[in-house]
């Protein structure tokens, strides 16, 4: 019988893979958050302020969920999703009895439960490892009907290694170009620390 050395890399453990979700429940229970602004950044503040009437709004992966407090405050109907337990746990702590929808799913396997106007994006799509980023880029585009808007921070940069994973301009436009009209980009006006001079403020609209 032949006798062959496997040369394959060892299975990397749940925790260790950004995908899974015991990989961010490790980092939330530990305390390790870096990528966490404590705050409702600035850009996503004032674009809520210029809406005319409450949009009702998703945030895919909302880790802390800072942003869906200052939404509920302002009557927007927001469902906050995360994964990860441990982080929903931090989330509930911070929201108190806010009206938000916090859910403990996977986005990709998510039904929302009314017709969106808005997908609130940060941090999430620079969590995902690059072979989940076509299919971030069709359910964003599934999630929205025409008209509907996704608002948020992209890391945009060459990044290779991740979390947090640097995407590209072209590739972010390839991602969503095909099902998407840009509205605004620019540099975000408060980046912390770990995203700081890579992170763009853009606003998407979908196409009919
Ligand atoms: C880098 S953190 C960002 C958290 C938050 N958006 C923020 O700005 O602080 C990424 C979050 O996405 C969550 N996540 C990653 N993949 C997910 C998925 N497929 N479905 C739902 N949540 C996911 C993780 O559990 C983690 O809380």
């Amino acid at each position: 019988m032949n006798q062959e050395t496997d040369t394959s890399p060892p299975e990397k453990s749940a925790d260790q893979r950004p995908e899974h979700p015991d990989f961010w429940s490790k980092r939330f229970g530990a305390g390790t958050t870096p990528w966490d602004a404590g705050k409702v950044p600035d850009d996503f503040s004032a674009f809520v302020g210029r809406q005319a009437a409450p949009l009702r709004t998703l945030i895919p992966g909302c880790g802390s969920a800072w942003e869906a407090a200052h939404l509920a405050a302002r009557q927007w109907p927001v469902s906050a999703l995360d994964f990860s337990p441990v982080a929903i746990e931090t989330a509930r702590g911070i929201l108190g009895d806010a009206p938000v929808d916090l859910v403990c799913a996977d986005f990709f396997q998510w039904q929302p439960p009314a017709a969106l106007d808005l997908i609130y994006e940060r941090a999430f799509l620079c969590a995902l490892p690059r072979k989940l980023w076509d299919d971030w880029g069709r359910r964003v585009a599934e999630l929205l009907p025409a008209g509907g808007l996704l608002a948020g921070y992209f890391f945009v940069c060459d990044q290779l290694k991740g979390p947090p994973f640097g995407i590209l301009p072209e590739q972010l436009e390839a991602l969503l170009q095909p099902a998407f009209e840009r509205l605004e980009e620019r540099p975000a006006a408060d980046s912390i620390p770990v995203f700081a001079g890579r992170e763009r403020w853009q606003v998407w609209r979908r196409k009919g």
